[in-house]
Formats: C-alpha cells, sequence, structure tokens
C-alpha cells in the first residue's frame, strides 16, 4: 500500500519505518526541514535501539522516503497517518493546533478519492470527528475519503519491537471501508485487532495510559505503607502479581512515573472530564501521588542529613526511564531542582541524556555533568539513583563503600539487593523496603 505518515516524531517515525519494513511503500512527512535532511542520510533524531539499520536498509531499497511536502505525501496515499505532537496547554488539555494545521493541509492536497486518514497522535474522544470536518472544509474538490482512529501503544526505548509484538491494534472507523484498508494494513503483524467507533478507540488508549499511571501510583502508596510497617515492597509486588487478575507488570515501586505521555495523557484525561462537568477524582489522586512520590528521595536525605546546605549530590540518570535519552517530567528534573533549593550542589551522570539536562540546566557551579558514574560519586556526600540503567545496577559498591566520603546511596529505582547493600557496608535507603 502507498502510506503517508504526518509527523516524524517518535510515533510517527517509528510506525513509518515499521510499515516500511513490512512491504509498504512510505513517505513521511515533517515541517522541520533540517529533520527531514537528516533523516533522508539514514540519521534518526530519535534514540531508539534498531531504527537506524531499519531505516537505512527501506531507504536503500526504496520503500522509505522522507519529504517536507504536502502535495508528494498526499497525492497518491491510500493511507495517510497523523502522527503530530497533541502537547499539554497550560490547563493540562490537549493542544490539537498541529493536528488542525495537518488536516487541514491534507485537505488541501487530496486529489484522489478514497483515502483513509488515520489518527494516531493521543486526541480527546471526537477529535476524529473534527479531523474530519477540518479536511473536509479545505477540499478544493468534492473527494471521497473516511477517517480512522489508530491509537499507538508503544514505549520508548522497546518502540520496534512493541509495534511487531503488540498485544491488539485498536482500530475505530467510520464504515466497513475503513475497517477492511486497516486490517489489510496491518495483516502482515499478524496482531490481534479490535475494531471499535471512533470514539471508543479515542478513549481506549487515554484509559489504557491512565489505568498503567495508577498501577504506578498505587504501588507506590502501598511501597509508602511497606517503609512504615516492615513490608517489603519487592515481595508484596511479587504476591500481588501472580494474581492473574492483577498482572506482574507495572507495579514496580519507584520514584513515579515521568515522560511525554503517562503526565500529558493522565492530566488530559481529568480535563476532558472536567470539560462535562464530572470529577475524575481517581486520577487526580494519581497525579498528586506521582508528584509527591518524584522528590521522595529527598525527604530521606533531609532526615538522614538534617540538612542539605553545602553538601555534594552525585545524580545517577537523568532521562526518565532507561534506554532513552528523553528527560520529559523526568524525575531527575524535580530532584536536581529540589536539591538546588535546599542548596546541595550537584554531579549528574547519565550515559546518554546529558545533552538534553544541559539543555535546561546548563553546566554552574551548582551542576556539573560528569562522563562516567564513578566520576560523579568521586566527591559526593549522598547519591541519587534515578533512572535504572543496567550500568547503573551493575556499579561496583565495594569501590563507593571505600571512598572517603562514603556517600549515602539513595536508591529510587530499587536497583541493589539487599543482601549484597548490607555487605558493602554502605548507608542506603530504597523504595518499600527496609535495611
Ligand atoms: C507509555 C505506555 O507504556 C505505552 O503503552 C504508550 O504507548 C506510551 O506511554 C504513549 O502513550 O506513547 P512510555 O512513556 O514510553 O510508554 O514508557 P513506560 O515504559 O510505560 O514508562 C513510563 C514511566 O513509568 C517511566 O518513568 C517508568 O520508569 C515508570 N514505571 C513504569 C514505573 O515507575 N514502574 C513500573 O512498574 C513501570
Amino acid at each position: 500500500m502507498k502510506v503517508s505518515v504526518i509527523g516524524t516524531g517518535y510515533v510517527g517515525l517509528v510506525t513509518g519505518v515499521c510499515l516500511a519494513e513490512v512491504g509498504n511503500n512510505v513517505t513521511c512527512l515533517d515541517i522541520d526541514e533540517e529533520k527531514i535532511n537528516m533523516l533522508q542520510l539514514g540519521k534518526s533524531p530519535i534514540y531508539e535501539s534498531g531504527i537506524e539499520e531499519m531505516m537505512e536498509k527501506n531507504l536503500h531499497e526504496n520503500r522509505l522516503s522522507f519529504t517536507t511536502s504536502y502535495s508528494t505525501a498526499c497525492e497518491r496515499a491510500d493511507v495517510i497517518i497523523l502522527a503530530v505532537g497533541t502537547p499539554s496547554n497550560p490547563n493540562g488539555s490537549a493542544n490539537l493546533l498541529y493536528l488542525q494545521k495537518a488536516a487541514e493541509n491534507i485537505g488541501k492536497h487530496l486529489i484522489k478519492d478514497g483515502t483513509i486518514i488515520v489518527t494516531k497522535s493521543t486526541v480527546p474522544v471526537g477529535t476524529n470527528n473534527k479531523v474530519k470536518q477540518w479536511i473536509q472544509q479545505s477540499l478544493t474538490e468534492p473527494i471521497f475519503f473516511e477517517v480512522a482512529s489508530n491509537p499507538e501503544f508503544l514505549r520508548e526505548g522497546s518502540a520496534i519491537q512493541d509495534t511487531f509484538e503488540a498485544d491488539r491494534i485498536v482500530i475505530g472507523t467510520e464504515s466497513r471501508y475503513g475497517t477492511h484498508v486497516l486490517k489489510e494494513l496491518y495483516s502482515p503483524f499478524q496482531i490481534p485487532t479490535l475494531q471499535t467507533s471512533l470514539e471508543s478507540a479515542e478513549m481506549i488508549k487515554y484509559a489504557s495510559n491512565a489505568f498503567l499511571a495508577t498501577k504506578i501510583s498505587f504501588i507506590n502508596e502501598i511501597a509508602n505503607l511497606c517503609e512504615k510497617l516492615d513490608a517489603d515492597i519487592e515481595d508484596v509486588a511479587k504476591g500481588m502479581g501472580m494474581d492473574q487478575r492483577i498482572g506482574p507488570q507495572f507495579l514496580k515501586a519507584g520514584i513515579g512515573y515521568g515522560g511525554s505521555c503517562f503526565p500529558k495523557d493522565t492530566n488530559a484525561l481529568v480535563q476532558i472530564a472536567g470539560d462535562i462537568e464530572h470529577r475524575f477524582e481517581l486520577l487526580e489522586s494519581v497525579i498528586r501521588v506521582n508528584s509527591s512520590q518524584q522528590i521522595k528521595l529527598i525527604g530521606k536525605a533531609l532526615d538522614h542529613f538534617g540538612s542539605l546546605k553545602g553538601k555534594k549530590a552525585a545524580i545517577l540518570g537523568l532521562a526518565f526511564k532507561p534506554n532513552t535519552d528523553d528527560i520529559r517530567e523526568s524525575a531527575a528534573i524535580e530532584v536536581i531542582k529540589t536539591l538546588l533549593h535546599y542548596g546541595a550542589t550537584v554531579n549528574a551522570y547519565d550515559p546518554v541524556a546529558i545533552p538534553n539536562m544541559k539543555r535546561l540546566y546548563p553546566e554552574s557551579a551548582e551542576i556539573q555533568y560528569t562522563s562516567t558514574a564513578y566520576e560523579a560519586i568521586a566527591n559526593a556526600d549522598m547519591i541519587f539513583i534515578l533512572t535504572d540503567w543496567e550500568e547503573i545496577k551493575e556499579l561496583n559498591l565495594p569501590t563507593i563503600a571505600e571512598l572517603e566520603k562514603k556517600p549515602v546511596l539513595f536508591d529510587g529505582r530499587n536497583c541493589f539487593d539487599l543482601r549484597t547493600i548490607q555487605k558493602s557496608g554502605l548507608t542506603y535507603h530504597s523504595i518499600g523496603r527496609q535495611i
């Protein structure tokens, strides 16, 4: 099939590359010329394992191309996928301006009947009907087209694997024609599909992310109780997860969720509910719990030291999770801000996310970036583990214990086994566990 993808962010680029990989002829469009030039050379603007190899192969085999031209992207497409950003407005609602612009541009350039315009961006319930109107109003001549909602469930860091091994593909369509075209498009992936109305598909995306965020805040609250009641959160989560009705995933306690999706989508769903005069109190609590959990370790450090003024903190991990350089809504941002507020200084290390954090916190007398974890730790009074990178989980504890200042270790991701910690002789605080 001829497929065009509008927007080459995370979702758009991965979708485009994977659809080319299974044999479609894919054109990816972005209005950012610099990005398109880079993509044409096979360079990915996102950090995602395997993507450049797959791009290179499909560019070479002429199944993948990049453009800034809507006429090139729209002219002969069977399917056009909208994957532009829907950032948060100041009140938490989703900003649909990029989506509207893209839809209007598609309308102006559609010349063939039967194209399906699929929204993959996460959008409030009812948006696909707006997309339809925006396109309709921009058509230069009467042309038959349909819209469809096809939310995306891939995770950063495992996006390609998630695309090929997804649990389900949700297709919200207007008619059997739309369902038929999209089922055909996704048939090579051999993944179960669920066909729904446009509105249900839009809601499935928000409900799924909100539910996963709820699981995380729930387990973090249980962890906070465990700390006070001498229970161990790892055992508790294991015991809960063995119940198939609960399941073991997303029960890892820590310093809360970050990233470009959970914080944005939970806030947007609270806003969507508010718009129809419904208060989504459960989700409001999930968001509140997450905000306090992100700086949980600072409370522990204050309890331990009394004051953090003049103390040197080593921050290990800046990305919101391992295997990505994304720092959006990462706990590290809040932790650094709070440490600086209390008069501490910071040595920060991350295998890949330092350039992104430097844009937010440029190097200064208060914050320095190091090229290894050990360099960050060298003269620190306290260590904060904020991202569970493999490399951080493999830190040599006896080496740390031998440092002159014998730093106190605050582990926000429960990276170490308590017996190993006890042997090391380090002072250690983690989440929901005793030592
Ligand atoms: C999330 C969803 O998992 C995807 O299904 C969805 O497609 C995506 O949002 C999106 O809407 O685009 P992502 O944000 O890439 O994916 O990352 P996750 O792996 O879900 O992790 C999110 C955050 O939750 C991270 O900060 C992670 O550290 C935290 N987390 C996750 C926990 O604290 N505990 C857990 O048990 C799991």
